[in-house]
């Protein structure tokens, strides 16, 4: 009997301990060099999303008084493959870009992470302050080109609302789609709130409900945060400021919960580079890009593992 025992003691020992390695903490690998950004019409990218259609395609547009328009680019390359300009929208402060389902689409069938949606939207964030022109909060919808070549494109649609914050650099959209927009402040405390679907192509600003809002648990010496993004399957939240990424897990679709009950983890491998405002996931969820504002801007990717399996 003594032998037999001490082989279960065994493969208990090694089961408790694969528990003990899944139970770990997420892990992140080293900065790695994508293409670089030498489109001298790409003068200060201050979102980012990654296409889940076009293989190996990212999404930028200019800041404040840029043509209102967007950029595809080869993430390897880091080459313009198209251009698409959007009809009847104006670029006041465009702060950041999400991708996702369609409001539209979500109206008249299901968006969950369990649905792959028949096509995607791009998204639009007019939300910065412009000085000379106040706050304006708009978030413009276009479909993505299933042919990406320059274009002039419609709109989806558009939703203006209002809230108590006064700027703002970071809009993310759920699986199911859900749009999320998160504050800049001053230290990194910034109100996360939900933008409600109701909204869309009404004729007056959506107020939003700021009772079922949270608080993003970073305290930095910088207005931040400057982006984010949720990945593809809903669980992972990222979100960048002037000194650091900011991870957050989110298992059951509660964004707002998880931004109020949770301390982010810190990005443990981020080499700053500043002013970077844009971050994505990749599609396989194997990591996230992120891209700073300015000339000639190499885009940067870092692995992710859940089960804390890079060894950094
Ligand atoms: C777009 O703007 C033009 C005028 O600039 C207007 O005639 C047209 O109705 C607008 N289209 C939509 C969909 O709002
Ligand atoms: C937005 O809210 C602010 C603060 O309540 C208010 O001063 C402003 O007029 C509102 N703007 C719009 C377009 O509703
Ligand atoms: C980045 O910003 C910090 C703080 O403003 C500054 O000290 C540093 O020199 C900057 N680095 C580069 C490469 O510009
Ligand atoms: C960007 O790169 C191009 C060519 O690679 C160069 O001509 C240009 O001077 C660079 N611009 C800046 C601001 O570094």
């Amino acid at each position: 009997m003594f032998p037999l025992s001490k082989y279960l003691l065994q493969i208990c020992i090694s089961h408790l301990f694969v528990v003990v390695q899944l139970s770990s903490a997420v892990s992140f690998g080293p900065m790695e060099s994508r293409g670089q950004l030498t489109d001298p019409r790409i003068y200060e990218a201050s979102g980012l999303a990654i296409s889940r259609v076009h293989k190996n395609i990212a999404y930028t547009h200019n800041d404040k008084d840029g043509i209102h328009e967007v950029f595809a680019f080869d993430i390897n390359s880091g080459s313009t493959v198209a251009t698409l300009l959007i009809n009847n929208a104006t670029n006041t402060d465009w702060e950041d870009v999400a991708y996702g389902p369609c409001f539209d689409d979500c109206i008249t069938s299901t968006c969950s992470a369990q649905t792959t949606p028949t096509r995607y939207c791009i998204y639009i964030a007019d939300v910065g302050v412009h000085v000379a022109k106040g706050t304006e909060n708009v978030i413009y919808a276009i479909r993505e080109p299933l042919t990406l070549q320059d274009a002039t494109v419609d709109l989806v649609g558009s939703l203006a609302f209002n809230w108590t914050e006064v700027n703002a650099e970071t809009l993310m959209i759920s699986p199911g789609g859900q749009l999320f927009i998160m504050s800049k402040v001053f230290g990194g405390r910034a109100l996360f709130a939900e933008i409600p679907a109701s909204g869309w192509n009404k004729d007056s600003a959506t107020w939003l409900d700021l009772n079922n809002a949270a608080v993003f648990k970073i305290t930095t010496n910088s207005n931040d945060p400057l982006g984010g993004d949720i990945s593809p399957n809903g669980k992972n939240v990222i979100v960048v400021g002037e000194e650091g990424i900011y991870y957050l897990s989110v298992p059951d679709n509660d964004y707002i919960k998880a931004v109020k009950n949770n301390v982010p983890i810190q990005v443990n491998t981020y080499q700053r580079v500043n002013n970077s405002q844009g971050i994505a996931w990749s599609p396989d969820e194997k990591g996230f890009y992120v891209l700073a504002e300015g000339r000639n801007s190499t885009l940067y990717f870092y692995s992710f593992d859940e089960f804390g399996l890079i060894v950094g």
